[in-house]
């Protein structure tokens, strides 16, 4: 008997190659990607026409963070044979649906999403006193045409693209009413673990250089986790509010380990040395990160398997796109029979 649960879904999701990819990327997301190959069938996009969005200054960063992060996806075990693997930009369809949508949505629309508007004014270096470029306020025009080109139904992401979800949503909505209904409503995939905070205890972020890297050597981990602030309490507990840093600590253990807090706690409960803890939780990290860097090895013994991955992949992800744009083009009456 077949139900609805049996049927494979499309499943779109997408990194902007601003940087390497972290324990914070795998918990929130790439271990979701991990199960969903088997169940579905998933595109993941490397976003680099978004990423210019508040990169446009440094394009070298990006252009060389395409390889970087179609290769943290890889080591983690993101199959190729699996997953469509694409590069945003050689998409163009996506460009003109996300001209085609922005008559859709309004400004004011765009300046609410709550996403946004705090991307803006933690990048205060770029947009200075919340002045922001029409790219980076739109981007969420661009991610619901990165959706729905290849008419994705899930979505995982980070809690935070919740908005983005939510305005494709609407987007869908609207060109439903207009032109008829030619796209499924896409559904986002949020994982229920709490973000892993960075090493100084801020949001874990390539920007602000406090992530633990999926790329990280073990020596690298070693001095990582060891100068890594503690309290002085000695004791393995968790308590966010008054012991954030050992709390973070045991957040990383459970990322690496899998095991949960509380068997961390039981763990450690006759413990009362912050070293041996921490010489465990490298231990830990480097052992969950071993296969990541055989594979990733691999990868980078042998780059053209990567660039080939991204062509093939960019050939089945532009036949959807063609696909897609011709119904759209004759939805909204900009098909012209010769
Ligand atoms: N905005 C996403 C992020 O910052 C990346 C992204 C771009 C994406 N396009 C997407 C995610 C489409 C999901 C679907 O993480």
């Amino acid at each position: 008997m077949k139900n609805s649960s049996d049927v494979k879904k499309r499943v779109l999701t997408g990194d902007r190659p601003t940087g390497g990819l972290h324990l914070g990327h795998y918990v929130g997301s790439l271990k979701t990607r991990v199960i969903m190959q088997d169940l579905h069938d998933c595109f993941v996009m490397i976003a680099d026409v978004q990423a210019l969005t508040d990169n446009f200054a440094t394009p070298d960063k990006v252009q060389k963070n395409v390889f970087e992060v179609a290769l943290d996806n890889l080591s983690v075990g993101l199959d190729p044979k699996k997953i469509t693997y694409f590069i945003q930009s050689e998409i163009p369809e996506i460009a003109e649906l996300t001209v085609f949508y922005s008559n859709l949505v309004t400004v004011s629309e765009l300046q609410r999403n709550p996403t946004v508007k705090n991307e803006i004014q933690e990048k205060g270096n770029i947009f200075k006193d919340g002045v922001v470029n029409l790219g980076f306020l739109s981007y969420p025009v661009s991610q619901a045409a990165d959706i729905t080109f290849c008419k994705a139904e899930l979505v995982p992401v980070g809690k935070d693209q919740q908005p983005m979800i939510e305005q494709t949503r609407r987007i869908i909505q609207k060109f439903h009413s207009l032109y008829g209904e030619i796209f499924p409503f896409p559904e986002g995939v949020f994982t229920n673990v709490p973000k892993l905070n960075g090493l100084d205890g801020r949001k874990m972020s390539k920007s602000l250089g406090n992530a633990i890297y999926l790329a990280d050597s073990p020596e690298e981990i070693r001095k990582k986790i060891m100068t890594a602030k503690t309290d002085l309490q000695n004791s393995i507990v968790f308590d966010e509010n008054s012991r954030p840093e050992i709390s973070n600590l045991m957040m990383y253990y459970q990322a690496a380990s899998g095991l949960s807090i509380k068997e961390i706690e039981n763990k450690y409960n006759t413990i009362s040395s912050y070293k041996i803890f921490k010489e465990e939780l490298v231990e830990s990290i480097n052992t969950f990160l071993e296969p990541i860097r055989e594979r990733r090895k691999y990868y980078l013994d042998n780059p053209d398997l990567v660039w080939g991955v991204l062509e093939s992949g960019g050939i089945r992800a532009k036949e959807e796109a063609v696909k897609t744009l011709l119904e759209v083009r004759k939805s909204m009456k900009i098909y012209y029979k010769r």
